[in-house]
Order: C-alpha cells, then structure tokens, then sequence
C-alpha cells in the first residue's frame, strides 16, 4: 500500500470511491477534477496493486490556515477496517506545510464511523477532540442533516510525526518534483510500511 497525490486522472476514480461510499455527499465529477488539480498538494490517495483503496481530499481554510480541513474522506468497502482512513489523515497532516494546528471536518452526527475514526486519531495523537453543531440543516436546500464540526487540537509536530512512524508512514520528497516543498523531511520505513509519494511513478 502506498499513499500518493491525486492527479486530474485520478479524479473519475475518486468520483466513483464516493458515490459507492453511500455515506458521502457526491458531488459533480468536475469538483473532483478541480480537487485532484488545484488542491491535489493537500489530497492524498491510499493506493493497494494499482488500484485506489481511499482518498482523503482536503485543504486549508483560506480563513484559518493553521487547520487542515477534511472536506471527505473515503475508504473502499473491501478495505476498511485495516487503518487505511487513518493512514491517510496521518499522513495528510504529516505531508502538510506548514504543519497543521488543527484537524478539522464536518459530520453529520449519526456517522458512527467518522466520528470513531477522528476520536481515535485525536486520541492517538494526544490532542483534544471537540465536536458540536455547526451548519444546521436549514442551511440546505435539500433534506440534508445538520452538519457537526470536528476541532482536534492543537496538534503538535512531533506527535504527528511520531505516529507517522509508528505507522512507518513514508513521507518520501521526490527530487524534482513540484510536490517536494509539500513534504517534510523522509521519516523510517524498513519495515515495509506505507510508502508515501508526491507523483505516479
Ligand atoms: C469512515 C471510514 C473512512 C473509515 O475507514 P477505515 O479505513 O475502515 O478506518 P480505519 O480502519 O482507519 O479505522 C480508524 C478508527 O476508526 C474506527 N472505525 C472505523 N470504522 C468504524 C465503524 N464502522 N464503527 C466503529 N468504529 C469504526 C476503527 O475502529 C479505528 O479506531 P481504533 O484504531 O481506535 O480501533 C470508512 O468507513 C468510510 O469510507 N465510510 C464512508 C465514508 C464516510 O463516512 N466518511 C467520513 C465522513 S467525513
């Protein structure tokens, strides 16, 4: 398994990862293009044998870019259950530059998997997990339920780089690439962990 940027030619298959979620808003296919383009240096990609496995698609609030927001997160039916959505948040705040203060997203309040998966990434990091109303359902044009913000924080770098490395998260720079600056400094990975990658090979 390995973690890697988006390109524009992902963007059909992201698309199709959060439509078979069943969980997820599913936007246009254009809005995952831009998001594999624009934004592909703050998304990342779990990769398993050349196929995608999950996705975390993010950014930092122009209003607060110390947060690093998780605008959806995904991972395949056939792959949860083994770290893979928490492989790719680690490795999303690792990879961040600067290093994110705060995690951030919004759930609607009966997604018992997210909420699990951000309490136990807060709890692995040893931050603060927050979560409280945020965009009422009146917001919506649709019957959409109210969305709850999550705040974990603040985060420490070392804590983050730390799991990072118990995850033997690879946080590999590629010379060259204009992902490079995007990266900190490579972490261990002999083991045989989640290599970690700004392009396709
Ligand atoms: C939420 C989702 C991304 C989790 O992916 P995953 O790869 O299976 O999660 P992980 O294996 O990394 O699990 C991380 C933690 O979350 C917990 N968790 C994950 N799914 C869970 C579930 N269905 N019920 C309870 N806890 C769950 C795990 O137990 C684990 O906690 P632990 O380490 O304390 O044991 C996946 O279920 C999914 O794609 N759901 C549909 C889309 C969605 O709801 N996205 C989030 C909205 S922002």
């Amino acid at each position: 398994m390995r973690l890697r940027r988006p390109s524009p030619d992902d963007a059909a298959e992201v698309w199709r990862l959060v439509r078979d979620s069943r969980a997820l808003d599913l936007n246009s296919p254009y809005a995952y293009l831009l998001l594999c383009s624009h934004f592909r240096a703050t998304c990342l990609l779990a990769e398993d044998r050349g196929r995608v496995e999950g996705a975390v698609l993010g950014y930092a609030p122009p209003e607060d870019p110390t947060a690093f927001f998780v605008w959806q997160i995904a991972v395949a039916d056939r792959a949860r259950g083994r770290g893979i959505a928490r492989q790719l948040l680690v490795g999303a705040l690792a990879a961040a530059t600067p290093s994110p203060r705060w995690l951030e997203a919004t759930v609607t309040p009966d997604n018992t998997a997210s909420l699990a998966l951000f309490r136990s990434v807060a709890r692995a990091l040893g931050a603060r997990f927050q979560c409280g109303p945020h965009f009422p359902a009146e917001l919506f044009p649709d019957s959409h339920a109210e969305e709850h913000r999550i705040r974990i924080g603040p985060l420490a770098t070392t804590a983050v780089d730390e799991l990072a490395d118990q995850l033997e998260l690879t946080l590999a720079t590629h010379p060259g690439s204009s992902d490079a600056a995007n990266h900190r400094p490579a972490t261990s990975n002999e083991t045989g962990g989640t290599a970690m990658t700004g392009d396709r090979p």
